[in-house]
């Protein structure tokens, strides 16, 4: 176990070392705590939330508290992993003073080390004064889910030449703001190297090809856990879900059948947990 948590300097050093970073989204203690043991260096406390455990259609009715809510979970859970969480929408995008006030509340009530805002040159001056006050910044540019009735949907970004060049000056603009790292969501893969290139801080992605500093993915889509979409750049490395529902049955089989508990087992004699 490191003696202290991943830090945001961490991942710098990484970039310049030329060495991977490994992030995924967690959103509870206990799921926190094995990504963690299984040595992943971030976790993000993604707004994800809003789909993959709310059962709500997109990001958009993620609230604060329950980002909040979320964050303390998984720092309750994990020891060494860099804990960042998502500010969900409208919570930075109301200006420098309120947002400064949400970001506070995920740092001191949630226990995140750092914030990830979607957004570019719209939202500089936001990341500038969070960043001046001590709370790190991580961006994200590409494929931006709360903006999704904008955008038209979850498809690829970046296509277009007017596209490109607005992707690296948005990415410039965050690093002159002080982000200190940038996830790259639904680019090609060649303009992800590029802006990988552009950029001293480090870039990670997310169906963005394989020449970013780092890779996150949905846990619940790497784990096979959220089956109802899996976006075709997750490589499925577990179908959980497939084993939780196998296991489900042969427990709702044997209680019906009278197979559990059985009269001499520990499960029909024990008094509590
Ligand atoms: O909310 C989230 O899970 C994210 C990742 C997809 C990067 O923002």
């Amino acid at each position: 176990m490191a003696s202290h948590r991943v830090r945001i300097t961490d991942l710098k050093a990484r970039k310049r070392r030329g060495e991977k970073i490994a992030m995924l989204t967690a959103y509870d203690a206990t799921m926190a705590a094995l990504l963690e043991r299984a040595g992943v260096d971030t976790l993000l406390v993604g707004d994800s939330v809003g789909m993959t455990v709310l059962g709500h259609d997109s990001t958009i009715p993620v609230t604060l508290d329950v980002m909040v809510h979320h964050t303390a979970a998984v720092c309750r859970g994990t020891q060494a992993a860099l804990v960042i969480a998502d500010m969900p929408f409208l919570t930075y995008q109301v200006g420098p003073a309120k947002a400064l006030r949400n970001a506070g509340r995920l740092v001191q009530e949630g226990g995140a080390a750092a914030v990830k805002l979607e957004g570019g040159r719209a939202i500089v001056d936001v990341v500038q004064r969070l960043v001046d006050v001590g709370i790190p910044v991580m961006g994200h540019l590409g494929l931006l889910p709360q903006s999704v009735h904008q955008m038209g949907g979850y498809g690829k970004r970046g296509k277009t030449p007017d596209e490109i060049a607005h992707l690296q000056a948005d990415a410039e603009a965050l690093q002159a703001a002080g982000a200190f790292a940038v996830v790259l969501e639904m680019i090609p893969g060649d303009l992800a190297a590029r802006i990988t290139r552009q950029l001293d801080i480090p870039t990670i992605g997310i169906g963005a090809g394989p020449d970013c500093d780092g890779q996150i993915l949905v846990s619940h889509d790497m784990l096979g856990l959220f089956d109802r979409f899996v976006p075709s750049f997750v490589k499925p490395y577990a179908d959980l879900a497939g084993t939780i529902v196998d296991a489900t049955r042969a427990y709702v089989d044997d209680v019906r059948a009278g197979r559990f508990p059985l009269a001499s087992s520990p499960a029909a004699n024990a008094e509590t947990r």
